[in-house]
């Protein structure tokens, strides 16, 4: 049995996490940009248990704001708004909403007045929950046939039913964690209100990933980028136990990786699995294209047109070869979309493989393109992939051109290997390292004035970056000791030539972003 929720996204930054809790609870379920809703593109309708409407930034009355297709209510589904979501349903089904411009915006409490079906396991009468709003507009009139379930001091409406119609409206977040009950809430909908089954799990997912490789490439051939990373590595193994010999992995060395990592990737790629790999060194046209750039966006699409036309220039060897297959993730999907649909701020242009041109002589083959970073890895157990793979921080396609800020050369790229290979090694010594999801030095283009024996020294600055996360959309800074931190500073000052002081990166995602560029 298939079944899905579907995500209307009107442009909220977390919009994903959405996704992300309902797919915890064993449930598929897919985001889709306002912009693209088609109702020919519709996955069928009794695969479809549910509708979420996502928040956005904009306000309903606005010219041109976001507007929910009149096909969505026909289809008779229950349906969760969200914030924006929840004003746009008041609006289109008979609501008052008022602009305003007092914006309520964090912490909140809300106070449950009445039982529903929404709070099964949790009601108690008058009963407050701390809830996380990001809101300016407020219902003031609800539509005919819905009654108020919670208000908060600054918002009456602050959850509403149609429990007739099964179209329930939140005006804060619950698939934020400052949001008590949030998973609860979201959980309720799923399985009491949608009806939905815990069916979503990677064993299965791993044999219809197979069968439908198998449809898809018939007996053409894959080439697959190989970066070492979790993602490709999966994406090879998957293939590879789809079609056997008729995949063929290739490895661009763009001299932007991190120390020693080309010969470990050959010996761990030769040790554990019989795969076809061909290491192609390409560094040198690499270094020559991003001579003199410093622009972020520019470097990732130089990156990225460059290792198309270095994959182009092999498949000359085959004519046989069809498809291209690499690691790409949900997020970046999400990303792509929403940069067609505009739905939301695009922050980086993020690929596996950089900006891929528009032509391009392969087709793609993405065979993880559903997944999160997480499930990948489970995928990766599935598939029997060793934890030297499985457990592997992640690692960008763009590598070491982003880590180095401003513009790239060999001396640099050094210079950020030496001091990145001190601190993982420090990582792995203290035990630490299956407890970051990502750390990595990071060279700034200044320099400072420091003191090494009796010399002044003019030099750069290292930055250090550990983050943990559940999946790279939201992240915290791993608090190490200030004794781990002093040894990792004297170490990298002292081995490494060209660095003279060492900084540490406590900010979060958001506001920042885990890697710098
Ligand atoms: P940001 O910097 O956006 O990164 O917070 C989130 C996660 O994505 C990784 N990342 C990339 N991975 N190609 C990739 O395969 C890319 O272009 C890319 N840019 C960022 C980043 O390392 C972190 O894990």
């Amino acid at each position: 049995m298939k079944q899905r929720i579907l995500i209307i996204d009107f442009g909220s930054q977390v919009t994903k996490l959405i996704a992300r809790r309902i797919r915890d609870f064993g449930v598929f379920s897919e985001i889709i940009p306002f912009e693209l809703l088609q109702k020919k593109k519709l996955p069928k309708t009794n695969e479809v248990k549910g509708i979420i409407l996502s928040g956005g930034p904009s306000s309903v009355d606005e010219t041109n704001s976001p507007k929910i297709p009149k096909f969505i209510y026909d289809l008779n589904l229950p349906v969760l708004g969200i914030c924006y979501g929840l004003q746009l349903l008041c609006r289109d089904l008979g609501g008052t909403v008022r602009f305003s411009k007092e914006r309520e915006f964090g912490k909140t409490k809300i106070t449950i007045m009445k039982k529903s079906i929404l709070f099964n396991n949790f009601y108690s009468p008058k009963k407050t929950y701390q809830v996380w709003m990001s809101h300016s507009d407020n219902v003031i009139k609800i539509p005919k046939n819905f009654e108020i379930l919670a208000s908060s001091e600054n918002c009456e409406a602050a959850i509403i039913q149609n429990k007739k119609k099964n179209i329930f409206g939140v005006q804060f977040h619950p698939e934020v964690i400052h949001t008590h009950k949030g998973t609860e809430l979201l959980k309720n909908f799923t399985f009491h209100i949608c009806n939905c089954k815990c069916i979503w799990n990677m064993k299965d997912f791993k044999s219809q990933m197979i069968t439908e490789i198998r449809n898809i490439v018939g007996k053409n051939k894959v080439l697959c980028a190989l970066s070492g990373g979790v993602d490709s590595t999966v994406t090879a193994v998957l293939i590879h136990a789809a079609i056997g010999k008729q995949i063929q992995c290739v490895f661009v060395d763009t001299g932007l990786m991190r120390k020693n990592e080309v010969d470990n990737i050959k010996k761990l790629f030769k040790k554990n699995f019989n795969i076809p790999l061909d290491i192609i060194n390409s560094s040198k046209i690499f270094f020559k294209k991003l001579q003199g750039v410093t622009n972020p966006e520019k470097k990732r699409k130089i990156i990225g047109k460059q290792f198309i036309k270095v994959f182009e220039n092999y498949s000359k060897k085959s004519h046989k070869i069809k498809f291209l297959a690499q690691g790409t993730l949900y997020p970046d999907v999400i990303e792509s979309m929403s940069k067609v649909g505009k739905s939301s701020v695009t922050i980086k242009s993020h690929h596996n493989v950089g900006g891929l041109p528009k032509k391009m002589k392969f087709k793609l083959l993405e065979p993880l393109r559903e997944l999160f970073k997480d499930e990948v890895r489970e995928l990766g157990k599935q598939l029997k992939i060793s934890n030297d793979f499985v457990k592997r921080h992640p690692f960008p396609g763009p590598g070491l051109g982003i880590r180095v800020l401003g513009e790239i050369n060999s001396k640099n790229i050094k210079i950020i290997k030496d001091a990145d290979h001190i601190f993982i090694n420090l990582i792995k010594e203290y035990g630490l390292y299956d407890k970051i999801w990502q750390a990595f030095c990071v060279l700034l283009p200044v320099r400072s004035v420091g003191v090494m024996g009796d010399n002044r020294t003019y030099e750069k600055i290292c930055v250090l970056r550990a983050v943990t996360s559940v999946d790279g959309m939201t992240a915290e800074a791993f608090k190490f000791s200030n004794e781990f931190l002093e040894k990792c500073s004297n170490e990298i000052i002292n081995k490494v030539k060209g660095i003279n002081r060492v900084c540490y990166d406590f900010t979060s995602k958001p506001p920042g972003t885990i890697e710098f560029e």
